[in-house]
Parts: C-alpha cells; sequence; structure tokens
C-alpha cells in the first residue's frame, strides 16, 4: 500500500463542497483531513464516504474530556474506519491511556497523536491559564507524556519536530501543518515551511490545505509537492 506523506485539509463548509474537491485527487497521492468546521456541519455519513473511497482519513476533532467519554469517541471515530485521529496531550495521562485502549481493540486500529500547545497560544497565553512555562518546553512535556501513555505521535510545527523525537523518540510521529511551498501564498499562516524543509526536519507527515485545496489544478499541485518531498528523502 502506498503511504502519501500529504494530508490535504479539507477546510470547507460543506460536504458538496468537500466531495467535489475530492473528485480531483486519488487516495494513492494524498490522504484527507477532516476538521471540525467540516464535522460540525457535515457529520460522520461524510467521513464514512471519504474512507469507503479509500482514502486514509485524519479525524482532527481534537477530543478532551473525561477518560470514559474520550475512550468512547475514539471507538466511534475507529468505526467510522479513520486512518489517525487526535485527542489533546493536556487531558492528561489517564485520558490518553483510556483512549488508547479503546482503540486497540479495533483489529486495524487508527493512529492516535496527541495535539501539544496550540500554535495560537504563545507564553503569555499560557501563563493566563496558569501555566508559566515556555511553549516549547510545554511541547516536549506533553510529547513526552503522550508517548509515555502510548500514543503514536503528535501534531506541531516543523520547527518542533527534532525536538518532539528527542523527548519522545526518533518513531513517533510528528504531523506537522505550516506548510507552503515556495509557489503558495502564505494566507494567514505566520511560521512557515516548505515540504523539504519539513520532511528534512524528520516531519513523518505533512498537513497541506489552501496551497492544494485553492489550487488551479489540484492533482498537479500535489504531484509538485510529491517531487519536493521525493528530493528532500534523498
Ligand atoms: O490551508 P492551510 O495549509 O493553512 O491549512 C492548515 C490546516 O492545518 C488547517 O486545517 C489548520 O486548521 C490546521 N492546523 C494548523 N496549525 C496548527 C494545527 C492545525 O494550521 N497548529
Amino acid at each position: 500500500m502506498t503511504d502519501p506523506k500529504i494530508i490535504v485539509a479539507l477546510d470547507y463548509q460543506t460536504s458538496d463542497e468537500a466531495l467535489e474537491f475530492v473528485k480531483k485527487v486519488t487516495p494513492e497521492k494524498c490522504r484527507l483531513k477532516v476538521g471540525n468546521e467540516l464535522f460540525t456541519a457535515a457529520g460522520p455519513e461524510l467521513v464514512r464516504t471519504l474512507c469507503e473511497k479509500g482514502f486514509g482519513v485524519f479525524l482532527d476533532l481534537k477530543f478532551h474530556d473525561i477518560p470514559n467519554t474520550v475512550a468512547q469517541a475514539c471507538r466511534s471515530a475507529a468505526r467510522l474506519g479513520v486512518w489517525l485521529m487526535n485527542v489533546h496531550a493536556s487531558g492528561g495521562e489517564v485520558m490518553m491511556r483510556a483512549a488508547a485502549a479503546a482503540l486497540a481493540e479495533f483489529p486495524s486500529r487508527p493512529l492516535l497523536i496527541g495535539v501539544t500547545v496550540l500554535t495560537s497560544m504563545d507564553e503569555a497565553q499560557l501563563a493566563g491559564i496558569g501555566m508559566e512555562v515556555s511553549p516549547l518546553d510545554q511541547v516536549k512535556r506533553l510529547a513526552a507524556l503522550a508517548s509515555r501513555s502510548g500514543l503514536d505521535g503528535v501534531v506541531c510545527s516543523a520547527r518542533e519536530v527534532q525536538a518532539v523525537k528527542a523527548a519522545a523518540g526518533k518513531d513517533f510521529l510528528c504531523v506537522t501543518p505550516g506548510i507552503r511551498p515556495q509557489w503558495a501564498a502564505a494566507g494567514d499562516q505566520k511560521r512557515i515551511m516548505t515540504p523539504e524543509a519539513a520532511i528534512k526536519e524528520g516531519s513523518d507527515y505533512l498537513v497541506i490545505g489552501r496551497p492544494v485545496t485553492r489550487a488551479d489544478d489540484p492533482l498537479k499541485a500535489l504531484e509538485m509537492i510529491e517531487t519536493e518531498i521525493s528530493a528532500a528523502q534523498k
């Protein structure tokens, strides 16, 4: 089976818009991320449809609740057939262990990753919620905790990959958004990295939205990014 490194963020408001885009790409070229915006509008039916079309689906719902509730939510997601899903690592070890144990019941279980510190949180925002710690130290701490709790990896900035792998091990997956090929507009992303640089930093999967979803020819955009990734892997 192919293992595409690109996860396209399906940031659309409706199922129809998402499916219109999906017609233009193939499961061999990319995986698909369904986040809170699309899931809240289109629901599990769309996720099931994407899985049935053969796409690896990253269900990006960032669960954060008591251990039993998160474990049950993980089971519901696994039944949809998703490839990857996530929980907030700040939900703590017991919650993460419950999530990992729930998924272990499935014969071909989804991968489970943690959200460490949201990139919208800076040092001042962390202090505001009572956490006197630098974002990077908190990322390292939560990555190590996620690894000990049985998670497969984290979502992080490509700039944090080396620190995360040092804290949690080289096989611990790093899924990185904030990726911009040189030919694409940055949009609202501030701390960006090219696909080539992100792969060289050790990113395992790249979350890419607008450079592909807004391209005139999404398949061509994917192929250009793929070429860049292959060059970086040599
Ligand atoms: O269009 P773009 O490539 O900026 O999309 C990036 C995707 O990754 C969006 O779905 C965004 O919500 C998500 N994301 C991010 N930064 C994070 C976590 C998730 O950009 N720290």
